[in-house]
């Protein structure tokens, strides 16, 4: 099955071109992104979302408004007006806010050069962010199925695949390279309530990619856990905490609660640069809040709740480093203590060691 490109820079090098994901999975249809109010618009509205995959589209973008305003005498003040402007699309993923700073900080380094030199280089830093994100993800998979055997069953909350960053996908990715493996490993996917990544995403990447997937309502995860259907959990992440606590998408702490319930391991899969290490714990992570509508009306044929109705709407939780059984990144798995473990892991891909 050919692999999708949910993002790419276009040939002319002049606009970001994604997946819309909001028309998944009806319409597969690809948008262009011209201007940084595009950009932002596209991240904040979820037509691109998944944490490493905004960090790859801002990444993209950043390059797009230092080519629009290398001219210009007051290009620093642009650029950095333009990380300030997109870091807060979203602030939950801790992506985001890290490729503009890997985009900042090497027009920081280089500013003496000439500036079409220097857009180049921008142009070529992205891309760089981007097939980091590819190779991540290919190792990712492969550790990932250490943890599986033939016949193993995984539940997956939200969409951590192909979509949400680069290819292979995090969550997703020991799944998909199980199937190029002749494995067959059973899939439980939770809708995902209120945006239902889970059942509009995850469903159909999974199924596109030949892997066993059935569908429960989030609600359904207990019973599927209780009847012994799954032999772990595996999710993305969003921003993991300096000491392992770590943010996904809202009910994902609920799951790692029942899974400590029913002795299921609970492991998150992501990059290291998901790591945050100026958060020391997961109190520090800001949660984003998303607007009402999203519970009462989206995704239903008629408003179902009262109008006027009080709404809650967390787009993540954080779940606790003691749920956490590891963390399975580029570097490896990652288990506790931690703090101590992703410093190694980064000194080890720094290094050049993975
Ligand atoms: O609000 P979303 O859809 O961007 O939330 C995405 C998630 O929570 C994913 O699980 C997370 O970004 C990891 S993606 C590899």
């Amino acid at each position: 099955m050919e692999k999708l490109k949910n993002i790419r820079l276009s040939d002319s090098g002049d606009s970001i071109i994604i997946i819309d994901q909001t028309l998944l999975p009806s319409e597969l249809r690809y948008i262009e992104l011209r201007t940084r109010e595009q950009l932002f618009e596209a991240i904040r509205s979820l037509r691109v979302r998944g944490a490493p995959a905004i960090g790859i589209a801002a990444a993209y973008g950043y390059y797009l408004c230092a080519r629009e305003d290398a001219h210009r005498k007051d290009f620093f003040d642009r650029m950095e007006g333009a990380v300030d402007y997109l870091s807060a699309a979203r602030p939950t993923a801790v992506n985001l806010s890290w490729a503009l700073s890997v985009m900042h900080g090497a027009l920081k380094r280089n500013i003496a050069l000439p500036r079409a030199e220097l857009v180049e280089l921008l142009r070529r830093e992205a891309l760089r962010i981007h097939e980091d994100d590819i190779s991540s993800n290919r190792r990712i998979a492969e550790y990932g199925l250490t943890l599986l055997r033939d016949g193993s069953g995984v539940i997956t909350h939200c969409n951590a695949g192909p979509l949400a960053t680069s290819e292979y996908g995090t969550a997703l990715g020991p799944l998909l390279l199980s199937v190029e493996r002749g494995m067959h490993i059973r899939v439980f996917a939770d809708e995902t309530r209120p945006l239902l990544q889970g059942a509009r995403l995850t469903a159909y990447e999974l199924m596109r990619g030949g892997v066993d997937v059935t569908l429960i309502c989030d609600n359904m995860a207990s019973i599927v856990m209780k009847n012994g259907l799954v032999n772990a959990v595996f999710t993305g992440c969003d921003r993991i905490a300096a000491n392992g606590d770590a943010a996904n998408k809202i009910g994902t702490s609920g799951l790692a609660v029942l899974a400590h319930h029913y002795g299921i391991p609970f492991y998150m899969l992501g990059p290291l640069s998901t790591v945050d290490m100026n958060t020391p714990s997961g109190g520090g992570i800001r949660i984003e809040l998303r607007s009402a509508d999203e519970v009462t009306e989206m995704h239903y044929a008629h408003r179902m709740a009262p109008e006027g109705v009080k709404v809650y709407n967390p787009a993540f939780d954080v779940t606790d480093h003691s749920l956490i059984a590891g963390f399975v990144t580029e570097a490896g798995i990652i288990t506790a203590p931690f703090e101590y473990n992703f410093k190694k892991a980064m000194e080890r891909k720094e290094n050049g060691l993975c």
